[in-house]
């Protein structure tokens, strides 16, 4: 057989590595066309480059993990609660990512009801809530004390029903989305003038 013996084998190696060095020379050439810009789309081949580098660098032992214990409609309601806090600025309620933070990170937030994200297991989702996604807009929310793992869990359960979230759900998310008005923040400074002791309402007195 050609390709068992030793010349066969170099070759292979050969273009192995040429292969390689052909994909980082046209990388590093878009790199340099591009510049650092957020801006454009990023290619197919970066994304799932860069989700399968992703995969591998999540220990399997992590990928491996489950919830201590079984979801159920508590769980999942605790976890469209904090989502709505703490994800929706980026991600949105609908977890589609389609929000104006979401859009313009590099790479973009993605849409997590799509097959990409609902196939990723448990733990891998947990382990990306946790610890976040370094070179990336993904934050880590998990600090060293185990016994706040059940928040994540309880994101985990939220994760798995975006694709099948309700009107009612979204509403619901609405009324606990993190947005202060102008007017709210404004109310905010007045209070704080107030508590230190400035007159507001003196109209001759501004700041
Ligand atoms: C500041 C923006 C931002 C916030 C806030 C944020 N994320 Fe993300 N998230 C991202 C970005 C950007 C990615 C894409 C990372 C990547 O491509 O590897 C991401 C990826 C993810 C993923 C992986 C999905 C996939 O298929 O790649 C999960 C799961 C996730 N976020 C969950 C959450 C949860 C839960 C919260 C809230 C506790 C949250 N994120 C808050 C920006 C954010």
């Amino acid at each position: 057989m050609a390709t068992s013996t030793p010349g066969g084998v170099r070759r292979w190696t050969l273009a192995v590595f040429a292969t390689i060095g052909f994909a980082a020379t046209l990388a590093g050439i878009g790199l340099v066309w591009s510049g650092v810009s957020a801006r454009p789309e990023p290619t197919r081949v970066e994304t799932r480059l860069a989700r399968s580098a992703r995969h591998l660098l999540i220990p399997a032992a992590a990928r491996a993990r489950s919830a201590p214990t079984a979801t159920d409609p508590d769980s999942i309601a605790r976890g469209r609660a904090h989502f709505a806090d703490h994800c929706a600025t980026c991600h949105g309620n609908d977890g589609k990512g389609r929000t104006s933070y979401g859009q313009r990170m590099y790479p973009r937030a993605p849409d997590m009801t799509a097959a990409a994200t609902q196939k990723l297991s448990d733990g891998a989702l947990f382990w990306i809530i946790e610890n976040g996604v370094r070179l990336t807009g993904m934050p880590g929310f998990g600090d060293d004390d185990p016994s706040n793992d059940a928040e994540s869990w309880d994101l985990v359960a939220f994760i798995r029903e975006l694709p099948s979230l309700t009107p009612e759900d979204l509403k619901e998310m609405e009324r606990l989305n993190p947005t202060l008005s102008r007017a709210a923040v404004e109310h905010e400074r007045e209070i704080d003038a107030f508590l230190a002791g400035e007159s507001v309402s003196d109209e001759g007195h501004h700041h």
